[in-house]
């Protein structure tokens, strides 16, 4: 732009009124390189599609009879309260370019601070229509067609994920060993521009997530905690007459006791949860026929848990039979 700026150029005003075409060959009757000038053109060209010619337009037409009527008489013809003037603008950019001082405008018609409240006020109608116009012809924005932006798709950094993960699905997942370093930007490692995700980390992801789900989902129905305490582990004060009996059991763990002597033996067994308990008794009652001799072979099993009767029946004659009792009781640590 430099080369030409002394070569008479269309006044700003100018720009956008349909007087001004981009006409080569009037300027080109200075004789200047036909390339620097064609350069220089399209750049004027493109600066003057910068204006909003159809705010500027609604300015003149909808716009300043407003501000001529309710604010000129502070900030126009010659006044400048407040160091605000309305109607002096270098060109029709430089007035519709005024971001700063459309927002203050914005803010102080808005407010119902301006025109100060001794004087005639616009009605609410204009009022909306300078707001709007500031809004669409100077910041440009378009609530029929909103723009958001571009958002970026964001990814957890290390530490993100492994809270994640834990909060989720109550494991400890070692992201510091398993993922590489998340890169940073600005001083920050969440930065979700900063964040990218080359394959070889997609491929980590997703081998992560497999181990993750097998660690934290049970592949088989859980199976309580079975606590076996063999016969031998009981034992009382009354005596333990194993060799009383007819019959032996046939595993060496077994707790043997007399059809024929009462006894009570005990054992204790500490819950590490609270919670109901499924008790399971496997025993089996033997007995024996002696030639003439009489025996009702009678004996009465009582199977109690703090001091609760679980089980209570009379056992007669069973051959040896395997027998299963099965009850629950609640216990707690
Ligand atoms: C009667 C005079 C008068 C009228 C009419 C008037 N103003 Fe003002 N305006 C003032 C004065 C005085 C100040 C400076 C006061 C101050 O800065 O506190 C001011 C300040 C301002 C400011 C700057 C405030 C700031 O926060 O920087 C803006 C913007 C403004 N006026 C806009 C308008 C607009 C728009 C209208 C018409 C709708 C209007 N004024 C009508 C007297 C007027």
């Amino acid at each position: 732009m430099q080369g030409v700026s002394k070569f008479p150029m269309p006044s700003a005003t100018q720009i956008g009124s349909p007087n001004f075409k981009c006409d080569l060959s009037h300027l080109g009757a200075v004789r200047v390189s036909s390339l620097l000038l064609a350069s220089c053109v399209i750049l004027w060209c493109a600066a003057a599609g910068a204006v909003d010619t159809t705010g500027v337009k609604k300015f003149r037409t909808e716009i300043q009879p407003i501000l001529k009527e309710y604010c000129y008489e502070c900030h126009g013809d010659g006044t400048d309260k407040g160091k605000v003037v309305l109607d002096q603008f270098a060109s029709d950019s430089a007035m519709a370019g005024d971001q700063d001082l459309w927002l203050r405008v914005l803010k102080n018609v808005r407010a119902g601070l301006m025109p100060p409240a001794k004087k005639p006020q616009p009605p609410a109608a204009h009022k909306l229509q300078l707001e709007q116009w500031i809004k669409t012809a100077v910041f440009q924005t378009d609530a029929s067609n909103p723009d958001p932006g571009r958002v970026t798709v964001r990814r957890l950094n290390r530490v993100a994920y492994r809270n994640t993960i834990r909060d989720l699905m109550g494991l400890d997942f070692d992201t510091e060993k398993e993922f590489p370093p998340d890169d940073s930007g600005h001083g920050f490692d969440n930065i979700g521009d900063v964040l990218t995700l080359p394959p070889m980390l997609l491929e980590k992801y997703l081998t992560a997530a497999k181990t993750i789900v097998t660690r934290a989902v049970p592949a088989v129905p859980g199976v309580p905690e079975e606590m076996i305490s063999v016969g031998r582990n009981f034992a009382g004060a009354e005596g333990l007459a194993s060799s009383r009996t007819n019959r032996m059991a046939k595993s060496p763990n077994a707790l043997n006791l007399s059809y024929y002597e009462h006894a009570s033996v005990s054992n204790t067994f500490k819950a590490v949860h609270s919670g109901k308990y499924q008790l399971l008794l496997d025993f089996a009652a033997n007995e024996r026929f002696v030639d003439n001799q009489f025996d009702y072979n009678k004996c009465r099993l009582v199977f109690k848990a703090d001091g609760r009767e679980l089980h209570s029946k009379e056992y007669t004659r069973e051959g040896g039979r395997r027998a299963k009792a099965r009850s629950s009781n609640s216990a707690a640590p």
